[in-house]
């Protein structure tokens, strides 16, 4: 989609990190962003900072019946929704044989489900609309990789590419002009490492063994090198060229590389963050 003047764009997880990035992007564009998450002082800075039409609606993409009422209150304002961003996302930590039914129900239901949410209502409405759209799933290199102390997150991730995988093919075979790109950074400082902070009550219950895996995650995250303004950039760039995969991190090409030799070979699978700081260099 290379014109995206006077279009509408949907962030979700606009109130921070990546998501505010990409609707500040988005605006400078010339885009109408419309913002959805559940951190509304968080959209009321993003809205701020855009200086532009914006508008923000309180939405947990984890249940389908807001994400809905999300794409219904899009097609009321603007008739129309061109570029979707399902970003949203929270991270847990910790080893497998610890994780708790928790961690899986409410990394699960925002990661996954969130992206089916947004799928399953914004997709058939775009198909309606005819003309040129954009899908844009936030996966993570972590999609494309297994790393010790994030099954729950992989997992999710994993989950987001191959389900855009499916829907790009299926909307080609559709002969759609719906474009669908998968985001699959690495580590970016944003607030993600302090995802526990939107955390609800009833899905509080973590993994036991989590916080050296925390511990980690939230170094390298802020020791991330590549930022989400130019994550949002590299974004925008490859929604205008109509290019699905996203590696923001040139070094995850080289880990996945090892990763689908192990697998052809069928080898041991390589650790890809084999010491503490090995993971800085994805
Ligand atoms: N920062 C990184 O290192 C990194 C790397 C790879 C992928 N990602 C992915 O990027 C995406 C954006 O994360 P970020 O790094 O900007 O983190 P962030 O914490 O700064 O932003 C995430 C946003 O999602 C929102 N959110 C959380 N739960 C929600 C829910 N149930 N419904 C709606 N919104 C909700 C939060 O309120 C927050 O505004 C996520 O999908 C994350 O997994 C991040």
């Amino acid at each position: 989609m290379k014109q995206l003047a006077g279009k509408v764009a949907v962030v979700t997880g606009g109130g921070s990190g990546i998501g505010r990035e990409l609707a500040l992007a988005c605006a400078a564009e010339g885009m109408k962003v419309v913002l959805a998450d559940i951190d509304e002082p968080g959209m009321v800075e993003t809205a701020r900072l855009t200086n532009a039409e914006t508008m923000a609606v309180r939405c947990n993409v984890a249940k389908a019946e807001d994400v809905e009422s999300l794409a219904e209150r899009v097609y009321e304002a603007h008739g129309a929704a061109h570029l979707l961003f399902n970003n949203a996302g929270v991270s847990v930590a910790g080893p497998t044989w610890t994780t708790t039914l928790q961690d899986w129900e409410w990394v699960m239901g925002i990661n996954l489900m969130g992206v089916v949410h947004g799928i399953h209502a914004f997709v058939p409405r775009m198909l309606k609309q005819g003309g040129e759209a954009h899908v844009v799933s936030t996966a993570s290199a972590a999609g494309t990789l297994s790393v010790p102390g994030s099954s729950v997150y992989c997992v999710s991730k994993h989950g987001v590419v191959t389900m855009s995988e499916c829907l790009h093919h299926e909307l080609r075979q559709a002969k759609s002009a719906i474009g669908v790109s998968v985001l699959c950074p690495a580590f970016v400082p944003t607030g993600i490492a302090d995802s526990q902070r939107s955390r609800p009550a009833e899905l509080a219950e973590t993994n036991p063994l989590a916080a050296p895996y925390a511990a980690w995650a939230k170094k390298a995250v802020e020791k991330g090198k590549i930022s989400a303004a130019e994550v949002a950039a590299m974004t925008l760039a490859a929604v205008k060229d109509n290019r699905f995969y996203i590696f923001t991190h040139p070094h995850t090409r080289d880990a996945i590389e090892v990763r689908m030799q192990d697998v052809l070979q069928q080898r041991e699978p390589t650790n890809p963050t084999p010491s503490k700081t090995a993971g800085e260099n994805l």
